[in-house]
């Protein structure tokens, strides 16, 4: 059965829903390989420019499949299957949008940092629980949780195991807009709508170097941004002769 549902709702948008809703939405590993598959087909498909993520409205999702994890032997984060599809989802080069409601704990909290954009609906709490079943986050959380929001908020989210609410997660950053709970996905997708019309190849180059300013030292990070080639693509014509000519570009994405 199915775990996701994939629509395209809008040119250029596809929109991704976590369907387990009866387990909170919790990342069983059949459900993590359908959103890696999803995200696959949308790198694949050149008239995809934007996805949105969300789940329903009482959870974006409840984290790691507790229900999965093994007595013994290798941790569920170090099992192949998972780690492949956390990668897949992870490089995913276009813009993707989270759009959460509920709860967004654990593994749920740890693919929004995987998110380039998140909207939260006004009932959104987020929170790393691991510590209270003797585990800690492993999908990423305690190294970009820090990154994003510094040491000492990340400390107390992971330390705790407390939850934040949707006005305190845009305090510190870890959400751009909040919204009523019946908006979150509608306002996610008219940002996407609008990154939708940008050059592709361009929202695509900026999503890389932006991610650069996490990963690299400024120095490296700021000569990649020079060298980039951007200026030698089709699209690049267009946008300058659009602006020139007062209509709107036709980007093709080369
Ligand atoms: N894994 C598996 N099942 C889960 C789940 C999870 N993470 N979260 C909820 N569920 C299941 C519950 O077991 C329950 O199933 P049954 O109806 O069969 O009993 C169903 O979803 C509904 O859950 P609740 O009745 O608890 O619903 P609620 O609305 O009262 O509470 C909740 C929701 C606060 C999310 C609560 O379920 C909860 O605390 N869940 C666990 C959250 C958690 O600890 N997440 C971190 C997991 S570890 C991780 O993510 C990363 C890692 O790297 C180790």
């Amino acid at each position: 059965m199915k775990t996701i549902k994939v629509a395209r709702p809008a040119d250029g948008v596809t929109l991704i829903t976590l369907d387990r809703p009866k387990a909170r939405n919790a990342l069983s590993k059949a459900l993590l390989i359908e959103v890696a598959g999803a995200l696959d087909d949308a790198e694949a498909d050149d008239a995809v420019r934007c996805v949105v993520l969300t789940g329903d409205e009482r959870a974006f999702s409840a984290g790691a499949d507790i229900k999965e994890m093994p007595e013994g032997g290798i941790p569920m984060w170090a099992e192949a299957g998972r780690l492949k599809a956390w990668k897949s989802i992870e490089r995913f080069p276009k813009p993707l949008i989270a759009a959460v409601n509920g709860y967004a704990l654990g593994g749920g909290c740890e693919l929004i940092l995987l998110c380039d954009i998140v909207i939260a609906g006004e009932n959104a709490r987020f929170g790393f629980p691991e510590v209270k079943i003797a585990a800690f986050p492993g999908d990423g959380g305690t190294q970009r949780l820090p990154r994003l929001l510094g040491k000492f908020r990340a400390m107390m989210m992971i330390l705790t195991g407390d939850f934040i609410d949707a006005a305190t997660a845009q305090d510190w950053g870890l959400a751009v807009e909040v919204t009523p709970v019946d908006q979150s996905v509608d306002r996610a997708l008219e940002i996407a709508g609008t990154i939708a019309q940008n050059s592709p190849i361009a929202v695509r180059m900026a999503k890389a170097e932006v991610l650069m300013a996490f990963e690299k030292p400024l120095d490296e990070s700021l000569s990649m941004e020079r060298q980039m080639l951007l200026w030698q693509t089709e699209d690049h014509d267009e946008g300058i002769a659009a602006f020139i000519e007062k209509r709107p570009p036709r980007f093709k994405g080369r």
